[in-house]
């Protein structure tokens, strides 16, 4: 084979490997665990303020109106889904780590970040208040 078809070949044999491997590392979503020093900061805030506007204006849409992942906007994702807030999985995790996820978001979750730190940990004890529900 003349070098210009080997390359050729080699390049259209590829393709299909990229492509695999592409949608490997998006849908190879293991289980989403934060740093240990997250996990273990303490909660400074009492109280949920404001929290259940801030989640109506924006967690609702993927979170749903009761937060078990059931928005209007879950249905279209693929997986991972929204997380169910009032689940024994979500409400294992300690108040660190529950604002750390909010704060840095994980593929369709968005980060949020620009909220003001005691509006994430209001609705970090908002989120408490929904567990078993
Ligand atoms: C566009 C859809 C979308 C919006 C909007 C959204 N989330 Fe999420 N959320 C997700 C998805 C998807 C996951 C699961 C991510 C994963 O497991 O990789 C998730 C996971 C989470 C988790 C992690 C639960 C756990 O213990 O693993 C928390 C907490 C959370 N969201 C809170 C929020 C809060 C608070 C807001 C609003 C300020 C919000 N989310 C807005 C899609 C969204």
């Amino acid at each position: 084979m003349s070098p210009f078809w080997k390359s050729l070949s080699i390049a259209v044999a590829a393709v299909p490997l990229l492509a695999w491997a592409g949608v490997a590392v998006v849908s190879a979503q293991g289980p989403w665990v934060a740093p240990a020093d997250a996990k273990a900061m303490k909660n400074p805030v009492k109280g949920v303020g404001n929290a259940k506007k801030t989640i109506e204006t924006n967690c609702v849409s993927c979170h749903g109106a009761s937060g078990k992942g059931d928005g209007p906007a879950a249905a279209a994702l693929p997986p991972p889904k929204p997380a169910n807030w009032t689940s024994a999985a979500v409400q294992s995790h300690s108040d660190g780590e529950i604002f750390w996820k909010i704060s840095n978001g994980r593929g369709a979750m968005p980060p949020w970040k620009h909220l003001p730190e005691q509006e994430r940990w209001e609705i970090v004890n908002y989120i408490r208040t929904l567990k078993g529900k």
